[in-house]
């Protein structure tokens, strides 16, 4: 039931080696052969070494040890964080960050994508991988925003789903949904806050997505902060009651990392004391945790000991410790390990840097074109091109550039010490790179000062180190002379948890005086590109009104050169849509689309809201013609919980593309409030110029539940019997639903009130009253 980090001080996988992280375990081995530890992780995507053959064979080795040096011989399970691609290893595919997957709504990419993640952790000798989160995202001040997929939780819940059933295609990897439950909206966008929420709340929006990714994954990562005051680690009701009870989850309940001793160090739940630690340890073990995550902080005989006295005290009984036992195993036996402990030493150094195409791909269809003033883009490809701005070329400060983010070859997505010239870089393609290639002497570069700065502090923090030098400005003037057209890449450096939160939205300011001195320097007529590079929706229109087109790319990973340069010169038309809303100020966080009614402050309707969810325009124009239902009344949704809407989408301008057909339910009444709009079904169709395309797209009528009943939010998840109205584009379709019935609950989940001794007569005769 323990799971070590290694190489959290540097050691290796030698058997032999000093274990340096802590100091009550002598060599790594003793691990195995004095403290029977039956799981292994490297945190942050950084392992003791990039090379995927060392790793392996060093892997086998530990793994040879453990399995003779043990009575037991169980093989250990090594986890770790493979999520935009296996980005342990050096020259490793960076596939699109998980807000880029949001953006292209091709689940069966996102998979494909998954799917060669999971080959390669399983051919570098891994059982475990820590993904897919499908962590809500709202607040674009939380420093993991860029690994959230999306704000709609249908969409959350299908990327979240493929991906953890691509990670698990060969069953030899085990995927995890992270981070059960509530993480993805802490307080203040604080990594680790607490979050405040309301039953109704986790019902309809955090629970639904990880219930879809549930169907896929065989583990569960649980949330480090506490969710209405309780730490999750301590909620049995989050763990049992709902977990394992209501969504009937039999497999490994994991802890985060050291997040035992979070309860005391975070939480200030329990004291710093050998009691306090005592109660963290019992509290998760009966609230259903089966694997505790001992990182830098966790010693990891002090959480075994615990757990013994526990038992020989009575306080926790042996068949709970059996319980988690059996699943553990069960899970060692289903990812193969009980029949092949070592993997084979030859097979990952074909997988490490491929699926270039899916990458490639992804990275295109993620892209998502903000503004295009006049038509601005697409370039023609003859013109003299000015590029400048930060992070976008190979070079010792750049390290992992802005392309990429947080793990990617390490937890921050930056060489960790002492950055190099030459050393490990994911396989990639750079913005600098691909336009000096097509454009050759029409080209001139002047890059600005990046440098990545992981561990800033959210007072001074701007997700990396930018200047702008009076020589950079002096070249920038000088080229901007001659110049036809400009591209300035903007935006923030790869960043991680709690030190890449932020307090704001705006671009740091050598970057907008960038923007200010081209606006100044370039003619009227010299079109001035933005291309943001960002984990986040980062910038606000003091930088936006200068820039006639604005690309927000986010961080599409180890291909950002080719798509970018395949979007500016027409050689892909831009079909990305944001998977989030984009407020005009980070005052307005969290404003999400499909919050209640009303979403904005009465009196002040216009200008809270940058860019909508679901916004990205494209090259050429879209119009829908028929739209019609394959039924128009739904009498029972409970048993038929599908509709199908036909949609004619013609592509009405002179290029190819692709495009996003979404319906959304824009009007609906009930007896409790409806969403502003939301999401029922996507596809994703592509279409020549001139021609039309009738697109079938299924519309999940689960996403139309409300927890109906009064403010506590107790009773089963229905769809009221009423009309909805149904929207696509400019066009609307009616669905009437005859009867108020469930479709994804078909009980409630239990609210652990009426038999508590903690609450009183009044709360129980008070929710008597709600109901
Ligand atoms: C993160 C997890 C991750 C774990 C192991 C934690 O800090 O919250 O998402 O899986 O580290 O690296």
């Amino acid at each position: 039931m323990t799971q070590v980090a290694l190489g959290e001080d540097g050691e290796g996988l030698g058997p032999n080696e000093e274990f340096t992280t802590h100091d009550d375990v002598d060599t790594i081995g003793d691990l195995f052969s004095e403290h029977y530890v039956g799981s292994i992780l490297h945190g942050g995507s950084s392992g003791p070494t990039q090379d995927g053959t060392e790793f392996v064979s060093g892997l086998n080795d530990l793994q040879e040890y453990n399995v003779e040096n043990t009575d037991h011989g169980v093989p250990f399970i090594w986890g770790g964080d493979a999520l935009h691609g296996n980005c342990f290893l050096d020259g490793c595919t960076s596939f699109p960050q998980r807000l880029n997957m949001g953006a292209t709504r091709d689940l069966e990419r996102v998979e494909a994508a998954a799917m060669h993640t999971g080959e390669s952790v399983a051919a570098m000798g891994g059982h475990w991988n820590f993904g897919p989160t499908a962590d809500l995202l709202r607040d674009m001040r939380w420093g993991r925003f860029f690994e959230g997929h999306s704000e709609d939780a249908m969409l959350l819940g299908e990327m979240a789903r493929v991906r953890a059933r691509g990670f698990e295609c060969h069953d030899q990897v085990a995927a995890t949904v992270k981070h059960f439950s509530g993480y993805g909206t802490p307080n203040i966008g604080n990594d680790r806050a607490h979050v405040r929420t309301s039953l109704r709340d986790l019902r309809t929006r955090q629970f639904p997505p990880q219930e879809r990714a549930l169907e896929e994954a065989k583990t569960v990562m649980v949330n480090s902060g506490a969710v209405n005051g309780k730490p999750a680690h301590a909620s049995e009701w989050l763990l049992t009651t709902v977990l394992r009870e209501h969504y009937e989850f039999d497999g490994v309940i994991l802890t985060d990392w050291d997040d035992f001793d979070r309860k005391i160090s975070n939480h200030e739940y329990v004291p710093d004391t050998e009691d306090g630690w005592r109660r963290a340890v019992k509290g998760g073990l009966d609230a259903g945790i089966d694997m505790c995550m001992c990182g830098a902080e966790t010693p990891p005989t002090r959480f075994i000991e615990t757990t013994i006295e526990l038992v020989e005290d009575g306080e926790i009984d042996e068949q709970r410790i059996d319980e988690s036992v059996r699943r553990i195993l069960e899970l060692k036996r289903d990812v193969g390990l009980l029949e092949e402990p070592y993997a084979d030493e030859t097979a990952i150094e074909g997988l490490v840097g491929g699926a270039q195409d899916v990458s490639e791909q992804l990275a295109k269809e993620s892209l998502v074109l903000l503004e295009n003033d006049d038509g601005t883009l697409p370039l023609e490809g003859s013109e003299e091109v000015l590029l400048t701005g930060p992070g976008v070329d190979n070079g010792t400060e750049n390290r992992f550039l802005m392309q990429h983010g947080g793990w990617t070859l390490g937890w921050q997505g930056v060489e960790e010490g002492e950055p190099t010239e030459d050393g490990p870089r994911p396989r990639q393609s750079t913005i600098a790179g691909e336009l000096s290639d097509r454009l050759g002497n029409r080209f001139t570069h002047v890059p600005t000062s990046f440098e990545a700065d992981p561990y800033g502090t959210v007072q001074d923090f701007e997700n990396g180190r930018f200047d702008l030098t009076d020589e950079q400005s002096d070249a920038i003037i000088d080229a901007a002379g001659t110049a036809d057209a400009a591209v300035v890449v903007l935006g923030e450096g790869p960043h991680n948890e709690g030190f890449g939160d932020r307090d704001r939205m705006r671009l740091p300011e050598a970057q907008q005086e960038l923007v200010a001195l081209l606006a100044d320097e370039l003619d009227d007529e010299v079109p001035l590109v933005g291309v943001i590079l960002a984990g986040s929706p980062r910038g606000t229109d003091e930088t936006f009104q200068h820039l006639d087109s604005i690309l927000f790319a986010g961080q599409p990973g180890s291909d950002t050169g080719v798509a970018v340069a395949d979007v500016l010169f027409g050689e892909y038309n831009p079909s990305g849509k944001l998977p989030f809303t984009w407020e005009s100020n980070v005052g307005f966080t969290p404003l999400f689309y499909d919050d209640y009614p009303p979403r904005q402050s009465v009196g002040a309707e216009d200008g809270m809201v940058q860019y909508e969810f679901g916004h990205g325009r494209s090259y050429t124009d879209w119009e829908y013609s028929a739209v019609s239902l394959s039924t128009n009344t739904v009498e029972s949704p409970s048993s038929k919980p599908t509709v199908t809407a036909e949609v004619t989408v013609e592509n009405t301008g002179d290029i190819d593309g692709e495009h996003i057909v979404e319906v959304y339910n824009t009007k609906s009444y009930g007896s409790v409030l409806q969403p502003h709009r939301r999401l029922v079904g996507f596809e994703r169709v592509q279409v020549d110029a001139g021609d039309s395309v009738t697109v079938t797209v299924e519309l999940d009528l689960s996403t139309l539940e409300v927890v109906p009943g009064d403010v506590p939010g107790t009773q089963p998840k229905v769809v009221e019997a009423g009309e909805y109205e149904l929207s696509v584009g400019d066009r609307t379709m009616t669905l009437t639903i005859g009867q108020t019935e469930g479709i994804s609950e078909s009980e409630a989940i239990p609210i652990p009130h009426a038999d508590s001794t903690e609450n009183s007569r009044t709360a129980r005769n008070l929710l008597a009253l709600f109901q």
